[in-house]
């Protein structure tokens, strides 16, 4: 789909996936033991090894090779072109990362086109809760997860949050559009991109001195147990919020969803046997891995003035507070005041009325004269937030960093 399609769709309270992912993270290390059983996994065992100790070994490699080679302009250049899932690769790239790319792409033996498809489907329909829920819960509940908050403040795109959510966005939207692993979407394309822009970090923060003046002993940054926190605050976070929003979810919208995220997972290099089979699981191990990692850090109340100093942009101030309050009462006031959300006492209380009345209307529930006028504005304010990040009319090409944030 092109870039004016999709806003199209947006503006039509379709896919409003963006602005997700905002981050992406991992937090101070979680203290207790691994426990989580492999036997709850999509592969259904696996060897029990501590996913904190464990990164993306080849793929880490052959990009440090790139990087040294000082060949990541080039790979970057070539890589531009390469944006369909069913396009082949540009010639010119170097063999290893080639051929890594080549099967790292391939969808996983157990993705299940029926479910990807219902999925898709999902995403449509409940596009104004799961846009707004990546957006305004998880990419700014990214910020109070002290590992991801100083790996994206310390790294290039830190310096640029602007463009770094247009880039992190692509993923959110392209995960909720309808072609998503179809051949000619583009979600396995943006997936194994993003796996390499991984690879890069790995290599370059250790060498940023704010990000190893802080990273309480890590060593290297984003391991499996890392992106597994932030796809908790993704989908697990997402499924928990429109549930006790009282969305209407069948069991089987439920299960695609979670799949796709699974597949996602998959594709970003999480190895299959710490990918969760079922939302049990899931819960179980967010619980494990994401609750007891959240934290203040200088550099997340930093990112979260700057994300809100970016929506201000939008009417010149107006609507960050309303969109600071329902961030609040979307993550709850523990998480806001972690991440020093503004206390708003106009919007506060008007949103925790009026939006289960928005939901209950959207859901069929109760009749458009009991939604209050301040429902539409909020809901005119939260489309706005995220079409913002669309609206440069620029192609959105994530690509391999060869640098940290200036110092
Ligand atoms: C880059 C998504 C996990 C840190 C990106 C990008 C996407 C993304 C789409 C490309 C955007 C860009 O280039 O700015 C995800 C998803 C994750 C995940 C979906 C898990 C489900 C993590 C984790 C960390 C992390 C756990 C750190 C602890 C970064 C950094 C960049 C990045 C530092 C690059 C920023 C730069 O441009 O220098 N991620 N990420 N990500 N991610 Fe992740």
């Amino acid at each position: 789909m092109d870039e004016l399609s999709r806003r199209k769709m947006l503006l039509a309270g379709g896919t409003l996936g963006a602005l997700g992912v905002l981050g992406a993270a991992s937090p101070a290390r979680a203290g207790s033991a691994w426990s989580w059983a492999a036997s709850g996994s999509v592969a259904g065992s696996g060897a029990g090894s501590d996913p904190h100790s464990v990164w993306d070994e080849e793929i880490d490699r052959i990009v440090s090779d790139v990087i040294e080679r000082g060949d990541v302009p080039k790979v970057n250049q070539l890589l531009r072109t390469w944006t369909r899932n069913d396009q082949p690769l540009p010639d010119g790239l170097p063999a290893d990362l080639r051929e890594f790319m080549d099967t790292a792409r391939q969808l996983p033996t157990w993705a299940d086109q029926g479910k990807l498809d219902t999925a898709a489907r999902f995403n449509k329909t409940k596009g104004i809760y799961v846009g707004a829920l990546y957006g305004l819960g998880s990419g700014l509940m990214s910020t109070a997860i002290p590992r991801e908050a100083r790996a994206v403040y310390y790294s290039k795109g830190g310096a640029d949050m602007k463009d770094r959510i247009a880039k992190t966005a692509k993923l959110g939207y392209d995960v909720g559009d309808l072609d998503a692993y179809q051949p000619r979407g583009s979600m396995q394309v943006t997936a194994v991109k993003t796996r390499l822009v991984h690879a890069a970090v790995r290599h370059l923060l250790p060498q940023s001195p704010g990000w190893s003046g802080t990273s309480g002993g890590q060593k290297i940054p984003i391991s499996q147990a890392d992106i597994l926190v932030t796809w908790h605050s993704l989908p697990t976070f997402v499924m928990r919020k429109m549930l006790e929003w009282k969305v209407r979810v069948s069991p089987a919208e439920s299960a695609a969803y979670l799949h796709v995220w699974q597949v996602t997972a998959h594709l970003l290099g999480v190895r299959d046997e710490y990918v969760p089979a079922t939302w049990d699981a899931a819960n179980a191990q967010s619980k494990q891995l994401l609750d007891p990692v959240l934290g203040r850090t200088p550099e997340g109340v930093k990112l979260t003035d700057v994300l809100l100093d970016i929506v201000a942009e939008i009417d010149g101030g107006l609507s960050r507070p309303l969109v600071s309050a329902f961030a609040r009462y979307t993550l709850g006031d523990r998480v806001g005041d972690l991440i020093e959300l503004s206390d708003e006492p106009f919007w506060e209380p008007v949103i925790r009325r009026a939006w289960p009345l928005l939901v209950a209307f959207r859901e069929g529930l109760i009749p458009l004269p009991l939604v209050p006028e301040a429902a539409w504005t909020m809901e005119e304010a939260i489309r706005r937030f995220v079409l913002l990040f669309l609206s440069e009319g620029k192609p959105i090409s994530i690509e391999i960093p060869d640098a940290n944030r200036p110092s």
